[in-house]
C-alpha cells in the first residue's frame, strides 16, 4: 500500500514535533524543509533514528529544497517567525506574509493536489495569503488554530473540575487571538452542559485563561508553545489521512457561513479525505453573535493589511 507522503515546511519547534507525531502515528512518511542548511536533514535523521525503539515505520527525510516534497498528499506550513514577550500574532504579519507566499509557490509547483493546512501566524491571515497565492478550493486549505484553543479550554476545565479531560468536551470558534470565541454554552463534561456545573466567573476566568492560552508561554519560553500546537496540526492530519471526517475547529474559507463570505475564520468544519468537507453552522445567541462579528471585522482588517503588503 502507497503511504501518505506528508511535508512539514519550517522544521522548528512546531514543525520538527509535527514531523515526529506524525511518525510516531504511522500517518505518512514524512518530509521536513527549512531554508537554515542542515536543520531539516538533522531533525529529520533524529526522527528516523527513532523509529526502532518507539516501534513506527515511517522514511522521514529533510531537504532545504522543494523536490524531495513532490507529490506530497498534506503540505503543513509552519515557516515564519514566532511571537517573543511583548509581541502580538498580529506584529508577525509583515515578515510571515512574505514568507507563506514565498513557501506556498514552491508548494504548489511540486505537489498541485495537496492539501495545505497553515499554522504560521497571525494564522488567519496567512491562511487567507496561501489561499490567495495557490488558488486552490477552500476544501483543499485550511488553518489550524481552534484545536489548539479548544484544547487549552478543554485543558482547563478538567483542571477545575478535576475530571478527566476525556470527558470534557468544548470548541473555540473565531480568529486565533483576543478576540477568540470560546463557545462555553456548548461545552460539556460527561455529556452535562459545562454551565450547570461552574459558576459564571470560573467559566469566565477560563475563557479569559484560554484566549491568553498562546502569550501564557512568552514569559516562560521566550517563545510561544509547539508541543500541543503539534499536536493539534496532527488531529487534523490524522482525520484527513484516515478519512475519519472528525468535526473540529479550524480555519475554513465561508461561503455564506454565519452570513460571511470570503474570509477564513475559525468554524466547526468536517475533515476527511476530501480535506475541509464542510462547515458546521451552529446557533449562536446575541452576546456570541456579538463576539462573532467583533472577530470577523478583526480578521478583516488582518487580510486587509496582508492586502497591502503582497497583493
Ligand atoms: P520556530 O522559529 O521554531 O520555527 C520556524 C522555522 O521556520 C525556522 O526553523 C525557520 O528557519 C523556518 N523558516 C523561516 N522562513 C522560512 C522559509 N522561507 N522557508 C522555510 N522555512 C522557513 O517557530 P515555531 O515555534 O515552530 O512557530 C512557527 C510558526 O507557527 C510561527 O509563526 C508561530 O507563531 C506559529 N504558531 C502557530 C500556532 C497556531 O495555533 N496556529 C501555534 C504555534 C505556533
Ligand atoms: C499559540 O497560540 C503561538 O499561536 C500560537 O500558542
Amino acid at each position: 500500500m502507497k503511504r501518505n507522503k506528508i511535508t512539514v515546511v519550517g522544521s522548528g519547534n512546531v514543525g520538527a514535533t509535527t514531523g515526529l507525531f506524525a511518525a510516531l502515528k504511522e500517518l505518512g512518511d514524512v518530509v521536513l524543509v527549512d531554508i537554515v542548511q542542515g536543520v531539516p536533514q538533522g531533525k529529520a535523521l533524529d526522527i528516523a533514528e527513532t523509529g526502532p525503539v518507539a516501534g513506527f515505520d515511517a522514511h522521514v527525510v529533510g531537504s532545504n529544497s522543494y523536490e524531495a516534497t513532490e507529490e506530497s498528499d498534506i503540505v503543513i506550513i509552519t515557516a515564519g517567525l514566532p511571537r517573543k514577550p511583548g509581541m502580538s500574532r498580529d506584529d508577525l504579519v509583515k515578515i510571515n506574509a512574505g514568507i507563506v507566499k514565498s513557501v506556498t509557490e514552491q508548494i504548489i509547483k511540486y505537489s498541485p493536489d495537496c492539501i495545505i493546512i497553515v499554522v504560521s501566524n497571525p494564522l488567519d491571515a496567512m491562511v487567507y495569503t496561501c489561499q490567495k497565492v495557490s488558488g486552490f478550493p477552500k476544501e483543499r486549505i485550511i488553518g489550524m488554530a481552534g484545536v489548539l484553543d479548544s484544547t487549552r479550554f478543554r485543558a482547563f476545565v478538567a483542571e477545575a473540575l478535576e475530571v478527566s479531560v476525556e470527558s470534557v468536551q468544548g470548541f473555540v470558534l473565531g480568529g486565533h487571538g483576543d478576540t477568540m470565541v470560546p463557545m462555553t454554552r456548548y461545552a460539556t463534561v460527561g455529556g452535562v452542559p459545562l454551565p450547570e456545573l461552574m459558576d459564571a466567573k470560573t467559566i469566565n476566568a477560563i475563557v479569559e485563561r484560554t484566549k491568553n492560552g498562546g502569550g501564557e508561554f512568552l514569559p516562560l519560553l521566550n517563545t510561544s508553545a509547539w508541543v500541543a500546537p503539534a499536536a493539534s496540526i496532527i488531529d487534523m492530519v490524522e482525520s484527513i489521512v484516515k478519512d475519519k471526517k472528525k468535526v473540529l475547529p479550524c480555519a475554513a474559507q465561508l461561503d455564506g457561513e454565519y452570513g460571511v463570505s470570503g474570509l477564513f475564520i475559525g468554524v466547526l468544519a468536517k475533515l476527511g479525505k476530501r480535506g475541509m468537507e464542510g462547515v458546521i453552522e451552529v446557533k449562536l445567541d446575541p452576546a456570541e453573535k456579538a463576539l462573532f462579528e467583533k472577530t470577523v471585522a478583526h480578521v478583516e482588517e488582518l487580510k486587509g493589511k496582508v492586502d497591502e503588503i503582497l497583493f
